[in-house]
């Protein structure tokens, strides 16, 4: 108690602290407590068989085991964050921790993944080390969590795996979070005088941080220093997703269908959001619905972006008009029950037919993504997609009287005038995250080359802002951007995302035939 609320206490006033309990009491006689804990049928268990995400799972463990032969590798879900007081956002665990384990949906806010090193080769799956979850498990009806506890009493969230239900579902041994802390800690030191090095995704879990940072002060372990063998987890957990498995390829077309079903959707309620004062957001809610219904949630912040709200790159505010007459920028994901997330955009006129100056840019944007995609090949460096798409968009820009000096200054590197129109990049790897592998180093991410498993966005833009005084009138208060997922195979580029209409002509047939069915 702080000295306040022991001021305020002795004072008859009631402490700060116990303020939340006053929305609502719970009984506290022992009968209530007995008879809550009675008379309850078994849980309506969930059939559990082995998840089929488990063998690939296992591998991306065994990858890892094998970069980091005899330290401790500790990789946390991370905490249920507050929205506000007694109330948290809906729980997503870090993708690191999903990508090693297989969990998705909302599963399971604290958990901890502890690979245990053995002698070499003797691990799991012939690794280096034996890999156990650390969760917590229901308590049981019996215990006043079962009702009384809102972040994880079955009566308020509903039921929640057990110990054995998750081993067998993960195939992947299981304890209780009980014996995280020593399972984190023992025999943990310095490495010269016998200890063991830990490695810790730091940053998801500030709890599993303090407990290991203790360890470490505890035993003199160099703080810097561990910083940066910690650092060289991440690194290696983000440049494992480069390339994603066959069971990723697959969780990321559910993804992509969803996210098509989305922009559909989005077309249908075309004609109610010109009518509404905010129908950005008519159009937000509407992909939001399929986002919910086909998969687990949006895989970041729907971008509903009418007029010259194109313009702005990461528009989430959409609360403005759609008018007839103006595009419709929509880029937006569905984020599967796995986690992998698509992330698509389409510049759709809001009234089915492009003004001439809108299928100009347009045109100019479209033959841009081309140029990437006919850029992006196996062995290809992953900026050359860059490169290419935005020669285009220099060339056109040129051709339209725009660049300031010629077309060889602004394509060199001290020029660069082109960019004005577009400042940003043309592609960046997709996977559980909408910008994944974020902590691969630069010689394999940007530098690196494109590879079979790769998937990344091609999405090039022109963003011609209204007060913009560098371009004719004409062309201001238009923004477009055309994004599609690009899986990369030997044969090269597949466009996941195809299924949605692209040229100007597919996409004025396209919302032709949605209006005349709807
Ligand atoms: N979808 C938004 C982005 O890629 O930044
Ligand atoms: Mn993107």
């Amino acid at each position: 108690m702080s000295r306040e609320q022991n001021k305020d206490s002795q004072a008859g006033v009631q402490p700060l602290g116990d303020r939340v309990n006053n929305r609502s009491q719970r009984p506290e006689s022992q009968a209530f407590k007995e008879f809550m804990a009675s008379a309850w049928g078994p849980s309506a268990s969930p059939e559990v068989s082995r998840a089929e995400v488990a063998g690939y799972a296992a591998r991306r463990r065994l990858a890892i085991s094998r970069k980091f032969p005899g330290e401790r590798l500790v990789v946390p879900a991370g905490p249920l964050k507050v929205r506000s007081n007694d109330t948290d956002y809906r729980f997503r665990p870090h993708s690191g921790f999903a990508h090693l384990t297989g969990l998705g949906l909302d599963h399971e806010p604290d958990a901890v993944l502890v690979l245990e090193p053995v002698d070499p080769g003797t691990g799991d799956h012939g690794g280096n080390h034996h890999a156990t979850l650390y969760f917590r498990p229901p308590s049981g009806r019996e215990s006043p969590e079962f009702y009384a506890n809102a972040r994880y009493g079955e009566f308020w969230i509903g039921p929640r795996p057990t110990l054995a239900v998750l081993q067998q579902h993960l195939d992947l041994p299981t304890a209780t979070l009980e014996e995280l802390e020593t399972a984190v800690t023992k025999d943990a030191g310095v490495v010269a005088i016998g200890g063991l090095r830990i490695r810790l995704l730091r940053e998801v879990d500030l709890n599993v941080d303090a407990l290991v940072d203790t360890s470490r002060i505890n035993t003199g372990v160099d703080l810097e220093e561990s910083d940066n063998l910690d650092a060289e987890l991440a690194e290696a957990l983000s440049e494992l997703r480069l390339r994603k498995d066959e069971w990723e390829v697959g969780e990321l077309k559910k993804a992509v269908a969803a996210t098509v079903n989305g922009f559909h959707e989005v077309v249908k309620v075309l004609p109610r959001a010109m009518a509404h004062e905010r129908g950005e957001r008519v159009v937000e809610g509407a992909f939001f619905s399929r986002a919910r219904e086909e998969g687990n949630d949006l895989g970041y912040d729907t971008i509903a972006a009418a007029g010259n709200n194109a313009t702005v790159l990461h528009w989430i505010r959409n609360n403005g008009r759609v008018r007839s007459g103006d595009l419709l920028l929509l880029d937006a994901g569905v984020e599967a029950d796995s986690l992998y997330t698509a992330d698509v955009t389409r510049t759709i006129p809001v009234n089915g037919s492009f003004t001439p100056v809108q299928r100009r840019i347009y045109q100019a944007v479209l033959d841009a993504a081309d140029a990437g995609f006919a850029a992006a090949r196996p062995g290809a460096k992953f900026r050359d997609v860059h490169s290419a798409a935005v020669k285009v968009l220099a060339e056109r820009l040129d051709e339209w009287g725009l660049l300031p000096v010629p077309l060889e200054v602004a394509l060199s590197p001290d020029g660069q005038h082109h960019r004005r129109w577009m400042p940003h990049g043309t592609s960046h790897h997709l996977g559980l995250d909408v910008h994944d592998c974020a902590q691969a180093r630069r010689e394999l991410y940007l530098d690196g080359l494109l590879e079979e498993g790769m998937v990344f966005t091609i999405e090039p833009g022109l963003y011609f802002k209204a007060e913009d005084l560098a371009v004719p009138e004409e062309y201001r208060g238009i923004g477009v951007r055309i994004e599609d997922d690009i899986l990369m195979t030997a044969d090269g580029p597949v466009n996941l995302s195809a299924a949605l209409p692209r040229t100007p002509d597919d996409v004025e047939s396209w919302m032709a035939g949605i209006y005349a069915g709807s």
